[in-house]
């Protein structure tokens, strides 16, 4: 098992690709703490995964800056440490540039970028002591500047930017800080598709590899790598877990 003996923390893991991660982590043998702000949803995915492993459940909304500092004083006090991050929830609603609200624009900024940066912050004097790694979440609507996404794009850049300047100042502290930029079928992208049929249509047809991803068994081992000392030598990158959909240079 490539997590045995690690704790790790993961954000939107109730539900789409962060319940496939909480899954391969646990079947890695990962001690894991699931945050979500869906307590119903919660709760039934703790109760499915009596008897698999070792995990919690923190109902706790991240977009709120005071919770990073309280998810992981009740991570370290229940598993004893802290080895790794991942920042995959991220809330947001698409319109165009100029139908784009400031409440749009604070949704998407306050659960993916700010959340991600205070639960980096939160998590590094732990991390500091583990050798930890962090996995944060970009998206090809960012890299590529999809239209109607002016805030998640701008937003995921954001993050990747944070990512690659943690990975600098932190490499020092053995701490490694990689993003993973996916494309899977989760019940928000299923929401995005009833909004946006004709671009949903689009990014199905633009995967080479012609699928959209699974979050269990195509996403979550590839932040099971970047978790696990297979990719000790891996850090301020960006791995497209898209099926060929982009290439970064
Ligand atoms: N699914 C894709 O194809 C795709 C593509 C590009 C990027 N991404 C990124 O991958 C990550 C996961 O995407 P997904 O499709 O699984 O998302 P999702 O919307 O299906 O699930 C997100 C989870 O985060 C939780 N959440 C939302 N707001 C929260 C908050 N304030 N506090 C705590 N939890 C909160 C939700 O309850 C939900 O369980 C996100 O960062 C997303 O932007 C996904």
């Amino acid at each position: 098992m490539k997590l045995s003996n690690r704790t790790a923390i993961i954000t939107g893991g109730a539900g789409g690709i962060g319940q496939g991660i909480v899954r391969r982590f646990l079947a890695e043998g990962a001690k894991v703490a699931v945050v979500d702000i869906d307590q119903a949803q919660g709760d039934k995915l703790l109760a499915d995964l009596e008897g698999k492993g070792e995990v919690i459940f923190i109902a706790k909304d991240i977009s709120k800056a005071e919770n990073a500092a309280a998810i992981v004083a009740e991570t370290v006090a229940r598993f004893g440490g802290l080895d790794i991050l991942v920042n995959n929830a991220h809330a947001s609603k698409q319109a165009p540039i100029m139908e784009t609200t400031q409440e749009m624009w604070d949704l998407s900024f306050n659960t993916g970028t700010m959340a991600t940066f205070h639960l980096m912050r939160a998590a590094y004097p732990e991390l500091k002591k583990t050798g930890g790694s962090i996995i944060n979440f970009g998206s090809g609507a960012g890299i590529k500047g999809l239209p109607n996404q002016v805030a998640y794009a701008a937003a995921k850049e954001a993050i990747r930017a944070i990512s690659r300047t943690a990975a600098n100042e932190w490499a020092a502290d053995g701490i490694r800080v990689n993003v993973v930029s996916p494309v899977a079928l989760t019940p928000g992208i299923v929401q995005w598709a009833k909004a946006f049929p004709d671009a949903y249509q689009e990014v199905v047809d633009g995967v080479p590899l012609g699928r959209l991803g699974d979050p269990e068994t195509d996403i979550a081992p590839i932040v099971v790598f970047l978790a696990s000392d297979d990719s000790q030598y891996l850090t301020g990158q960006t791995l497209m877990a898209d099926g060929g959909t982009i290439k970064l240079y």
